[in-house]
């Protein structure tokens, strides 16, 4: 078995692991953040490169670096790989700007999403990204469409990960939603005027990282950490039936797929995903159509994780942000830094 060193940290993984699966199955801060791969999601990744990492040695039969950052989702380890993540000052540099590119279409309106506090682009953005934009131009905007009777699409929101196009491939038969044209006017469309109805169309507004597919049965009814998620099951004849429901005092606000750890769908114990079905994502809407097993783990990439932003690090961040922009024009009130105030 291949033996790869992520950050210093030495690791033997299977054959035709992945740089990202390796650093996942090690777990810590070395695990590259992830915004278009979707390990239950055949043929994704390879889209965003927010999981880029470096790799100074090949391997050990080809010890030669690799000339550029890879993305750690598509490429093999070899037998004595060294990668870099958090230990390389460049790489983080080179990520930052990766999440600038990501954020040049993106809206500031978290205040209004309904993705806010579990959104993955929120969390890139805090984690990995810059106070300010450099970018001057007219930023792409959509008017919001409803693609079939569940789901909203604000394309102006959209990262273009394409998760949502694999579960149209993959779990919709007879789909008639893709991306349409390519570069800078590619946008998510369904074909002509056809509406989404497939019985799982439903999971793709769980994998999409950000709020650009939004449950209509759902929208502006909460902010999601008001709620309380709690895992449930019920007897189901399309899917399997284990759901987490969000409740806010006795009344289930919204149904989703159970996450995992990622941020990705969990996995049953054979390992198949637990994809939901529509019946039981927007028409078991009762407590009592539910058994409750007990309060979500919730762990990662959420804020409704209590204190998973550690404030006194944001705000000695923020202190430098500002020290760092003394002198030019920027007017900083006492809010948080706004890229628009440049
Ligand atoms: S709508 Fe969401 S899931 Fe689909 S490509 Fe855009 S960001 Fe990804
Ligand atoms: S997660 Fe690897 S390129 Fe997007």
């Amino acid at each position: 078995m291949p033996k790869v060193t992520i950050d210093n940290q030495t690791i033997e993984v299977p054959e035709g692991t992945t740089i990202l699966n390796a650093a996942r199955m090690m777990g810590g801060p070395s695990v590259p953040p992830a915004m278009c791969y979707y390990s239950s999601l055949k043929t994704s990744g390879g889209y965003c490169r927010t999981c880029i990492v470096k790799v100074t040695k090949g391997s050990e039969k080809d010890p030669r670096p690799m000339p550029k950052p890879v993305a750690s989702c598509r490429t093999s380890v070899m037998d004595g790989m060294v990668v870099e993540n958090i230990t390389s000052p460049d790489l983080l540099e080179a990520r930052a700007g990766v999440v600038e590119f990501l954020l040049i279409n993106h809206p500031l309106d978290c205040p209004i999403c309904d993705q806010a506090g579990e959104c993955h682009l929120q969390d890139l953005g805090y984690e990995n990204g810059k106070a300010l934009t450099r970018y001057k131009f007219r930023r792409r905007t959509f008017e919001k469409i409803d693609i079939g009777p569940y789901i909203k699409l604000h394309m102006t929101r959209c990262i273009l990960c394409y998760r949502c196009v694999k579960v149209a491939e993959q779990l919709c038969p007879g789909r008639v939603h893709g991306v349409i044209n390519r570069g800078d006017v590619a946008e998510i469309s369904t074909y002509i005027t056809e509406a989404i109805d497939n019985e799982f169309s439903g999971n793709m507004i769980d994998v999409c990282p950000v709020g650009a597919l939004t449950d209509r049965t759902f929208r502006f009814k909460s902010r999601v950490w008001f709620t309380k998620p709690m895992d449930a099951h019920r007897k189901c004849k399309t899917c399997a039936g284990k759901a987490r429901i969000w409740l806010k005092g006795s009344e289930v606000l919204r149904v989703t797929v159970r996450k995992d750890e990622w941020g990705e769908v969990q996995r049953d114990s054979e390992g198949g995903p637990l994809w939901i079905c529509n019946e039981c994502r927007f028409h078991t809407k009762k407590a009592s159509d539910w058994i409750i097993e007990g309060p979500s783990e919730i762990s990662r990439h959420s804020v409704i994780s209590a204190n998973h932003y550690d404030l006194a690090t944001l705000k000695l961040d923020v202190a430098k942000q500002r020290k760092k922009l003394e002198g030019k024009k920027v007017l900083l009130g006492e809010g948080p830094l706004n890229p628009n105030n440049v």
